[in-house]
């Protein structure tokens, strides 16, 4: 039987997808927002109502998440925020790599490679962002000057355009780079095999390792997410 290793726990699973959902739902009821000759579907629809609804979806379930387990969220967080010289190496060698370079010449990775700690950055930013601006639309139309509104607009705007692309190429590299085999799955059964987690995520694997990592023998694996 192949060894594996946990790599995300339920909890996190649920999290990943809820935000999925709640996002495609924003995108889509905010893009009918955006163009108000879309009739029903626009600004005095249901629109308007299903947007705020999953604006709420997208606000509070990660902050759920972090009320039910504050340590591990502040520690995710801390990991996407700090950047060192391993990160700069593996984003230089990246582009080789994910061209069909030699896996073994890329600097050992902890759980999130570099290029994913991108990501996570700009979701966390963008995210965040969203959620500001989206609040001072929602709750303080009247409150704030009309700059600030306008401005809140721009940004909420810019926050989709840049999140909504990177979010492309995240979708591509988890989920069809022939390089990520066992990337999709793993976001649904939580594991990748011994052999995965040692060839993309080699820090981490010696970590777990360490546990008592495989998943089939121990079933109280460690994972960090
Ligand atoms: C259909 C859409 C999506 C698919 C198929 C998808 C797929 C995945 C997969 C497979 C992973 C695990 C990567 C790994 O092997 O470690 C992952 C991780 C992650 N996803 Fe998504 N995702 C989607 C949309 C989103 C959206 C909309 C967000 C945020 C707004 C998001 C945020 C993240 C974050 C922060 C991680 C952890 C960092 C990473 O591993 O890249 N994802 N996603």
């Amino acid at each position: 039987m192949q060894h594996e290793v946990e790599r995300f726990r339920a909890r996190s699973r649920w999290l990943h997808w809820a935000i999925v959902l709640a996002s495609a739902a924003l995108l889509l009821t905010g893009a009918f927002l955006y163009v108000d000759q879309w009739g029903i579907a626009a600004q005095d629809g249901w629109s308007r109502l299903i947007h705020r609804i999953m604006g709420v979806v997208f606000v509070g379930v990660p902050l759920l998440y972090f009320l039910i387990t504050p340590g591990r969220t502040l520690a995710w967080i801390k990991e996407v925020f700090s950047w060192g010289r391993d990160d700069i190496e593996w984003l230089k060698a990246a582009p080789e790599y994910y061209f069909g370079g030699d896996e073994s010449r890329m600097p050992p990775q902890p759980h999130m490679n570099s290029g994913q700690k991108m990501w996570a950055l700009v979701a966390v930013v963008c995210g965040v962002g969203l959620a500001i601006t989206g609040l001072i639309m929602w709750f303080f139309k009247g409150d704030v000057g009309p700059g600030v509104f306008q401005w809140s607009v721009f940004f909420h705007d810019v926050f989709v355009i840049a999140g909504g692309t990177m979010t492309l190429v995240h979708v591509y590299l988890g989920a069809v780079h022939p390089r990520m085999t066992e990337s999709l799955k793993s976001m649904f059964t939580g594991k990748v095999s011994a052999e995965y987690a040692k060839s993309h995520y080699g820090k981490w694997y010696r970590e777990v390792a360490g546990h008592k990592e495989v998943a089939q023998e121990s079933p109280g694996a460690q994972s960090e997410a």
